[in-house]
């Protein structure tokens, strides 16, 4: 088949299947399935980029960043909905617009918690997304936009003109899942899925847009060339079939009757939808009648948003739990008197961190307002000060760590305060996980499920405990036979001997990771050395910034550390970095020439690497050179390098080389 055939073949089949997933989430083939069709439609458009259009599904793939939004003035203006809060209102709102018609007729559509975006498609193509801003001026989001995947770069049919309404939003679980991974990094959460929503798509970089699963849905078209549609429910239906998403929840409604029952079960049903909704929107469905009625400035007169009542209870805060979370993040949680809100019992609220509780001023004792995050999670809104009764207490962070009561530390700019122990009984499990996983001491058999036996049975108290064990003690645990124990042990025992980058890594120092640790390890050669070591000396690496010094400073400063790193010592784990196992000359036979400076190694540094493991460095080029490694302003070697085809290494690819990682 002729390759561009191909392409749009596959592109069709891609974009069918990016719907049925992101937008019926009924998918009809497998991941895997689906990948190697987008692998095959990269590679090939990779080979023939004459063929690249922007609406290929590869094209999603974000774009670099951009320093401020432009400006984008809409066509025609956004408006706004009038608010209706309770049935009373709805129904003057419906008498409101009887003098229109005798019978009136809706469509009722749930009130997506979100963004308001408008999206402009021409000839087919997504052309450009904006935010509502003001109604008359938003933001050029495009960029941000064409990462999510519900939205379709291209419709199904190429209509010259269409431009359309919806609403972006962050589903609750990805705001759930958003927020975790804020707490793990120290920052702060976003109050609702709303604001996650709103951040996520003003975000400056789109890799950051692309990295959170927003999603859309469609629900008004402000303009389409040669409009053919006379009602609400033909236009939902229109934009469906354009492969646009559409909230399957709208409802046709004969009357008012219907809209209220409609609003009623939807103030139930809220709760287990996967998105938030904060009410239902009314609309006229007949585009005649709508036309009469016109609009104000701000808002049409044949819609009404009937906003359901805010889920909030005012409770007592009884008191104040303080928890070590798996990864150390110390924090509090409130302990209320049991209250229903939202469908459950809540008796327990996240407090996040003890900076919003200083700045809500939450006081144990206080009667404080309640509701759910995301529609799950119960937090506190803030304390009701009014009501105190002089007896209330304030609560502060702790100094000692709960669990294991070493000393709190708190990192520059993180809200966040943690336990710095590794051997923390609330880390423990996570920390043994890391401690054993492929990039760190990589100890083959010692898993989570053996993990977590050997400290259930408290087996194991702390990292160095695992040094510790027998053959005999690991044949105690479930589904270990006598075959599998030994394995573990010498698993366990080889793992003594990695460098001291393995082990670097493997104490999960934070901001620490493999690379990292690699370059400390280059620098400071015993573990020894980081005992007494300042920020300064180590900011002067220049791949080591503040944060991480500050956290290498904190870690070795846990006198639980010391302890532990001498402990692993005595029981003869390598800490030091030019340990390399017996054979381990990977690079014996291979010559290295070096040219240009390396961003991250003196010279020095890089031949004892070389000469350590079996290499020679030689200062000519010649055809029985096996790398060149350049760094900047590599002199005349490159070139004679290039001439005689040899293989060029920059840092990277030199440190990958197989017997240096
Ligand atoms: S219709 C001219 N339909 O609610 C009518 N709006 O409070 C345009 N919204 O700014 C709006 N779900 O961002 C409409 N199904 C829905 C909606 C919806 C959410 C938002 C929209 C609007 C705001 C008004």
């Amino acid at each position: 088949m002729e390759v561009n055939s191909r392409i749009k073949e596959l592109r069709e089949e891609i974009r069918k299947h990016d719907y049925r997933y992101y937008i019926l989430d009924a998918p009809l083939i497998s991941d895997a399935e689906y990948d190697r069709q987008m692998q095959e439609l990269k590679k090939l458009e990779e080979e023939h980029p004459q063929f690249i259009t922007p609406d290929s599904p590869t094209q999603r793939v974000a774009g670099t960043a951009v320093e401020k939004f432009s400006p984008t003035r809409h066509r025609f203006p956004l408006l706004s909905l009038d608010n209706a809060f309770s049935y009373q209102h709805l129904m003057e709102f419906h008498r409101r617009l009887g003098r229109v018609a005798r019978k009136l007729s809706y469509m009722a559509e749930l009130k997506i918690d979100g963004v308001s975006i408008a999206l402009v498609y021409e000839n087919g193509v997504l052309l450009n997304a904006a935010t509502r801003g003001d109604g008359l001026v938003g933001e050029d989001v495009t960029a941000n936009i064409r990462t999510i995947k519900a939205i379709p770069l291209r419709l199904r049919d190429p209509l010259p003109r269409l431009e359309v309404r919806g609403e972006i939003f962050m589903p609750k679980q990805e705001f759930l899942r958003l927020n975790e991974e804020k707490e793990e990094k120290g920052e702060r959460v976003f109050a609702n899925p709303r604001n996650a929503a709103a951040g996520s798509l003003r975000q400056l970089d789109p890799r950051v847009t692309a990295s959170r699963a927003l999603s859309a849905f469609i629900y008004d078209i402000i303009y389409v060339e040669a409009n053919p549609l006379v009602e609400q429910e033909e236009a939902l239906r229109f934009l469906q079939e354009q492969g646009l998403p559409v909230n399957p929840e709208a409802r046709f409604c004969a009357d008012i009757e219907a809209v209220l029952a409609y609003s009623e079960e939807y103030a139930e049903k809220r709760h287990e939808l996967p998105y938030e909704i904060d009410g239902v929107v009314v609309k006229l469905n007949t585009f005649a009648e709508r036309e009469e009625l016109g609009s104000t400035a701000r808002s049409p007169r044949w819609a009404m948003a009937y906003k359901f009542p805010a889920e909030e209870k005012e409770t007592r805060l009884l008191g104040v739990e303080i928890n070590v979370g798996r990864t150390g993040i110390i924090a509090p949680t409130a302990l209320l008197e049991p209250v229903l809100l939202a469908g459950t019992t809540v008796s327990r609220a996240s407090m996040h961190n003890f900076d919003l509780l200083r700045e809500k001023d939450l006081r144990i004792g206080d009667m404080v307002l309640i509701h759910k995050a995301g529609d799950i999670i119960p937090e506190i809104i803030s304390s009701l000060p009014e009501r105190r009764r002089g007896e209330e207490r304030t609560i502060m962070p702790p100094e000692n760590c709960p669990a294991c009561d070493s000393k709190v530390v708190r990192f520059a700019g993180e809200v966040a305060y943690r336990c710095e122990n590794i051997n923390c009984p609330a880390r423990l499990k996570e920390s043994l996980i890391f401690f054993a996983s492929r990039g760190a001491m990589d100890i083959d058999g010692l898993g989570p499920a053996v993990i977590e036996q050997l400290v259930n049975r408290e087996m194991v108290k702390g990292i160095d405990d695992l040094y510790r064990l027998s053959e005999q003690d690991i044949s105690l645990l479930e589904r270990m036979g006598p075959k599998s124990a030994a394995n573990l042990i010498k698993a366990i025992t080889e793992s003594k001997s990695r460098p001291l980058s393995r082990l670097l890594t493997a104490l999960g120092i934070r901001h620490i990771g493999a690379k990292s640790a690699k370059i400390l390890s280059r620098h400071f050669h015993d573990i020894d050395d980081f005992y007494k070591v300042g920020v300064e000396k180590l900011t002067s690496i220049p791949e080591i910034g503040s944060k991480m010094a500050e956290s290498v400073i904190n870690f070795f400063a846990e006198p639980r550390n010391r302890e532990t790193i001498e402990n692993l010592k005595a029981l003869g784990v390598n800490t030091r970095e030019a340990v390399y196992e017996a054979g381990e000359q990977l690079l014996q036979g291979k010559t290295f020439v070096l040219t240009g400076t390396l961003p991250g190694l003196t010279r020095q540094q890089a031949s004892e690497m070389i000469e350590s493991r079996g290499g020679k460095v030689s200062s000519s080029v010649s055809k029985k050179t096996s790398y060149v490694v350049a760094g900047d302003d590599p002199g005349s070697k490159l070139d004679k390098a290039l001439q005689l085809g040899l293989t060029i290494l920059d840092e990277e690819g030199f440190l990958n080389l197989p017997g240096l990682s």
